[in-house]
């Protein structure tokens, strides 16, 4: 998704009857209602899956604090993760194991909350903030079987503090948050150096630079063959960071035409490059418990800013949710992107003969708001920035 905000007109907005997920599991836990069948095409049962992949595991610590060769051969996998992947894993990340369990234990205990506690905070059809289905457009789009919290979090304008629930206590926004601004850019600078580019780069380009979480809650689906948790999309961020729990397999990205499954690793994020970058950023998903923060939080959420930015050298993955018949799975997703007032296009270092231009500049605000206002459906929301005859 895209870390933004902004609101459409509700009003003119008409998309049908839309069942809460949980309690339609809860009510008839074997019935999957026609929204939410897939056509045949987007099947999950139907699409080729590759489950021998892995996606590449980045050990953080060897990275800052190991020996030169050790940060040289791990600078290495970072580099070619990103230019083969767009995803990767992040272990050694210096964030507390407890911090995370306390933010997965957080945002299930919010999903585990009444309907009629969960609906004071709804997501006004058209918005992407709240609790409810995010993207949904039409009477007869197709529905994920998901339930969404989604806020946003920085800068403060982006905040609708109506949103944000009272329950549980500590799910609020801790203004200790901003002293991490530092830490959360520790990615962005290894980023830039594995494109040979100066260490603040894409720091100084972004501004002052928005961040956004997402908590995704799936439940168990009856027929996992037949719907998807999330539509297959590239995140319209410049990085993304999730976290996962490790109960189950959901998350699948797109390698050669088939499906690759992240599986979880303990206490590992996953991090991924968006549209903006096809490139990434270091964001931690605790700024939105009022918590202490950590001593040392790496982070990272890369996502389609850096696409742009590294004209294509670093791409944006495309990627979605499968569910699973029997256990549910919670994911809590953060985006970090560049000031919507930033002007993007491809960093001059990185346009050549051999490799032309082939995105337009554009202003990073106008690319949000194209994003939340249409249905995910793959990379085509990046048409947007493309230079049609580059290719
Ligand atoms: C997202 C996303 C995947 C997941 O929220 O943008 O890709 O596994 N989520 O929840
Ligand atoms: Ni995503």
């Amino acid at each position: 998704m895209a870390p933004v905000t902004c609101s459409t007109t509700s009003s003119e907005i008409r998309i049908g009857e839309v069942e809460d997920v949980q309690e339609l599991r809860r009510a008839r836990p074997t019935a999957v209602p026609e929204r939410y069948v897939r056509d045949t095409n987007e099947r999950p049962a139907l699409s080729a899956i590759l489950p021998s992949l892995h996606v590449p595991v980045i050990d953080l610590s060897k990275l800052v604090c190991g020996t030169k060769r050790q940060s040289q051969e791990e600078m290495a996998k970072l580099t070619a993760a990103c230019e083969e992947w767009g995803f990767f894993q992040v272990i050694n990340h210096g964030i507390e194991t407890e911090l995370l369990e306390t933010m997965e234990r957080v945002a299930k205990e919010f999903f585990m909350l009444p309907l009629e506690e969960k609906e004071k905070y709804p997501m006004a059809p058209g918005t992407i903030q709240g609790y409810g289905h995010a993207f949904v457009f039409s009477e007869d789009q197709k529905l994920d079987w998901c339930n969404m919290l989604a806020l946003g979090v920085q800068p403060a304008f982006i905040r609708k503090p109506h949103l944000w629930p009272a329950n549980p206590a500590n799910l609020r926004y801790s203004p200790s948050c901003r002293r991490r601004d530092r830490e959360e850019r520790i990615l962005l600078i290894l980023i830039s150096r594995s494109l040979g580019l100066s260490p603040n780069y894409f720091n100084e380009m972004f501004g002052e630079a928005v961040q956004a979480v997402r908590m995704n809650y799936y439940p168990p689906c009856s027929r996992p063959d037949l719907v998807l948790g999330l539509s297959p999309h590239s995140d319209g961020s410049a990085l993304t960071v999730l976290q996962q729990d490790t109960t189950s397999v959901g998350l699948q990205i797109l390698k050669d035409n088939a499906w690759v499954p992240v599986h979880p690793i303990p206490d590992a994020l996953v991090i991924n490059i968006g549209d903006t970058i096809e490139v990434g950023a270091i964001i931690h998903p605790g700024f939105l418990l009022h918590l202490n923060p950590p001593p040392n939080p790496l982070l990272i959420d890369a996502t389609r800013a850096m696409q742009v930015l590294t004209n294509g050298r670093y791409r944006s993955v495309e990627h979605r949710a499968v569910t699973n018949r029997e256990s549910d799975r919670l994911s809590v997703v953060t985006f970090y992107a560049p000031s919507y007032d930033v002007e993007l296009g491809p960093v001059p270092e990185l346009v050549n003969d051999q490799q032309p231009c082939r995105y337009r500049r554009f202003n990073h605000g106008e690319y949000s708001r194209h994003y939340v206002t249409n249905k995910l459906q793959g990379k085509k929301n990046l048409e947007f920035a493309k230079i049609q005859t580059s290719y």
